[in-house]
């Protein structure tokens, strides 16, 4: 693109366009369904040979989100997790990771039944804490792994904090920045080393695809990681690459629609008696806020609460309309999701419960409806909690 296109609304939806779709005129990038590319030279091949090693559809994309994410090197995979897992092969027998105590429940999983069938440690870490990340830090620890805002109390990890302390002891640096997402956030300007995202949110947004991205800055390390995309293969097919990138479009315009309801809806739960709590970034109280505000743009448009109890948490489920209650966020419908079950349904009671994620706790992934519908909605669910809550009220 020209020198006009600096801001990240105008990134997100325009490109280099090819020599082939020049002659076309073709406004949006063609769907290349080809497993294989013919060589027309028996010395020399072509700068595509096979779709698992590389696909001009899935290329586009994979140069989009290293652009935005302002990398080197952009790595589509399958889903958020195969991105995770695949960053995380980048380690080798004997190493340890250190990792964010309110990590996503799919990385716990990954990293206590997976990671160490192949010899590779790890402890949990409260990233908000710099002195117990520094005594946690081992001579063979290789990875620091963040997520902030974390899920779903939206704890905020000083990233470039960490980073110094990381580099200091010769490890690297993940930060899994689906919350947040280029729009709003950019580790990599950070000192961040590989930046993950579960696609499957905002940056595709409209719930029908599941995908995963991971950037690099450093060239060498893009190397070894496109070997590992290349070598374990969990690649994002073709027409999932093609409508990612038509959810990249309006990325910006939705994020930000969606998190100025999440900051007036919050505002509203923070008001209610029957809600015992609030985490989200944009509350003046919220920990770690003045952090956020010095890495990231915005708030985002998740937010959680805490009802007094399981059977609460039940009835006000079951009385809400608007909202979906799904797995998953960041889509353009709201998405109610209760993480004692879902989300972190991996992750043992006591572990859960340590981490505040108790049997009130529901997480609200805010979409683009309207916020006074979905405020009104809240509202009504919640007077029937509360008066099957407390039967006197
Ligand atoms: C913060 C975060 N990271 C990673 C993932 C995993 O992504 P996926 O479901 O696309 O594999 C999720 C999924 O919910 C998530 O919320």
């Amino acid at each position: 693109m020209n020198q006009y296109n600096d801001q990240i609304e105008t990134k997100l939806i325009h490109r280099q366009i090819s020599d082939g779709e020049l002659k076309t005129g073709a406004v949006n990038v063609p769907i290349y369904l080809s497993s294989t590319f013919h060589q027309s030279s028996f010395d020399e091949f072509g700068p595509f040979d096979y779709s698992r090693s590389g696909n001009p559809t899935r290329q586009v994309l994979e140069q989009k989100i290293a652009e935005l994410e302002r990398g080197t090197k952009g790595f589509a995979f399958s889903s958020g997790m195969a991105a995770i897992s695949s960053a995380f092969m980048l380690l080798s027998t004997g190493d340890h990771v250190l990792i964010t105590e309110d990590v996503y429940g799919g990385t716990y999983r990954f990293i206590t039944n997976i990671l160490t069938k192949f010899g590779i440690e790890h402890t949990f870490v409260d990233m908000t804490d710099l002195n117990a990340i520094e005594q946690a830090i081992r001579p063979n620890t290789k990875v620091i792994y963040m997520e902030t805002p974390s899920n779903p109390c939206l704890r905020i990890t000083d990233i470039e904090a960490v980073v110094k302390l990381s580099k200091a002891n010769n490890c690297l640096t993940f930060l899994d920045n689906t919350f947040m997402t280029p729009f709003f956030q950019n580790p990599l300007e950070l000192g961040v080393d590989v930046v993950l995202h579960s696609a499957t949110k905002f940056l595709s947004g409209h719930s029908d695809i599941l995908a995963g991205l991971a950037v690099t800055k450093d060239e060498e390390l893009g190397e070894r990681l496109g070997y590992i995309q290349n070598s374990f293969g969990a690649i994002l097919g073709v027409q999932d690459s093609y409508q990612l990138i038509q959810g990249i479009k309006t990325l910006g315009i939705r994020l930000k629609q969606s998190s100025d309801s999440a900051q007036l809806i919050a505002n509203y739960l923070n008001n209610h008696p029957f809600v015992e709590e609030v985490f989200y970034p944009g509350l003046p109280f919220h920990p770690g806020r003045d952090i956020h505000q010095k890495q990231a743009r915005g708030f985002g448009a998740v937010l959680s609460f805490r009802l007094p109890n399981r059977e609460a948490a039940k009835a006000f489920v079951e009385h809400v309309r608007i909202p979906v209650f799904a797995v998953s966020l960041g889509a353009v419908e709201s998405i109610l999701s209760y993480p004692t079950t879902m989300s972190h349904a991996a992750m043992p009671k006591e572990e859960r419960e340590r981490r505040g994620i108790t049997d009130g706790l529901l997480r609200l992934s805010v979409g683009l409806e309207h916020v006074d519908d979905l405020i009104r909605d809240l509202d009504q669910a919640l007077q029937k909690a509360r008066r099957i809550h407390t039967p006197a009220f």
